[in-house]
């Protein structure tokens, strides 16, 4: 892979729309972090002690982040969460974690289907429908007293690219207030919508806050922060510290990757032009829609797009009406014409991908939307 191309064992190209399911930011082998990795490789992958480089990454996020007081690092996104519900849960005193339908935390934490058998702390979860704050105080109301903590992404990322109504996220916040939880929100997808996370385009604060994916610079990466009270909890220094440990929680290259990749590479300026081209690519693709009568709807934000042949964006996963043959229909069409993109029509754009790679994109679009009329809806 280099830059926004892959090419399959079989020889084959593709435009990459898939990025590393948003993990990979940075495009492919960016030569300012393929240098980041070989200068630290260079000078010892693992020290088992702190070194100066998750300082940096450190004060980098504390920087952006305006909730995030103090900053831990782990080594996935599903770890984050799980750390962070545990630490939720040590400072109430509480067991249960409020998460919502169809919400994705990681392999152990996935509530697209709440009973998938890998999930840790079945019994200690409750459930409520997502964008709907009205549901939350339901559930609330019955066991608020024992809720430790809401766990909430800003945009559902696996659920659909579905983002959250700042209404909806300004009643969690409340409401979280009212019954004495914390609220959490997974950012593991979301940082890197803008300089300081979704968090900051809709200015509501959460207490804690879990990263991963492409803050990382597209290595293993997890990290969770927020104010410095609870975070301070974990300090080994003071008395009664709650234990968070792991042998490669400031691994050394992505630490150093990390810190390269937020100060050099996802500028402030990065960000605003891959957004921007986001938005002018829904906007072309809903376009070739309109023109052919075909439902489309496009949720998400910015550099991350979410298709769905159908005519209303969906406010949860319960309004997704695209079936699944469609969805592999399109990636499998899309594929064949050159262009990877994740089987659940979630696109990601890199700071690599380019305004000819999306015009490119939008015409074998057009063209799938021929060919495959008959199996989708119109209005
Ligand atoms: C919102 C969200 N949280 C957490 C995770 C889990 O991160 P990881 O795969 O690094 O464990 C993901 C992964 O897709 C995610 O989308």
């Amino acid at each position: 892979a280099a830059g926004g191309c892959l090419t399959d064992v079989d020889g084959h190209s593709y435009i990459d729309f898939t990025n590393d399911m948003s993990a990979g930011f940075y495009g492919h082998s960016n030569p300012v972090i393929l240098a980041a990795i070989r200068g630290a490789l260079d000078k010892g992958i693992s020290f088992g002690g702190p070194h100066k480089h998750e300082v940096a990454l450190a004060e980098d996020i504390c920087r952006r982040f305006t909730s995030i007081e103090r900053v831990r690092f782990c080594n996935s996104g599903t770890e984050a969460n799980l750390v962070a519900m545990g630490l939720a849960r040590a400072v109430t005193g509480r067991p249960l974690v409020l998460a919502f339908h169809g919400g994705y935390h990681g392999s152990l934490a996935t509530y697209v289907n709440v009973e998938a058998p890998l999930n840790v702390d079945k019994l200690q979860m409750r459930f409520a429908r997502y964008n709907d704050e009205k549901d939350v105080l339901r559930v609330l109301e019955e066991c608020g007293a024992e809720t430790a903590a809401i766990i909430v992404e800003p945009m559902m990322a696996s659920g659909g690219g579905i983002l959250a109504n700042r209404a909806f996220l300004a009643a969690l916040r409340a409401l979280a207030d009212n019954f004495g939880a914390l609220l959490i929100f997974d950012e593991v997808v979301t940082a890197r919508l803008s300089p300081g996370g979704l968090q900051d385009l809709v200015q509501i604060r959460p207490d804690l806050t879990t990263l991963g994916k492409s803050l990382g610079g597209g290595l293993t990466f997890g990290a969770f922060g927020g104010r410095a009270k609870l975070i301070d909890r974990l300090d080994p220094s003071r008395p009664g510290a709650i234990l968070h440990s792991g042998t490669f929680n400031n691994n050394v290259l992505t630490m150093t990757v990390g810190h390269i990749g937020l100060t050099q590479v996802a500028t402030i300026e990065a960000l605003q032009a891959v957004n921007a081209r986001g938005d002018k690519l829904r906007h072309s693709l809903l376009k070739v829609a309109t023109e052919r009568r075909t439902a489309l709807s496009i949720s998400g934000y910015g550099s991350i797009l979410s298709l769905h042949f159908q005519p209303a964006a969906p406010r949860n996963p319960t309004e997704i009406t695209t079936t699944p043959t469609q969805r592999k229909l399109f990636h499998l069409d899309m594929l064949l014409h050159g262009f990877y993109t994740p089987r659940r029509g979630t696109i990601n754009l890199s700071l690599a991908t380019t305004d000819d790679d999306c015009e490119a994109f939008v015409n074998t679009f057009a063209g799938f939307l021929d060919r495959y009329s008959a199996f989708l809806p119109h209005d």
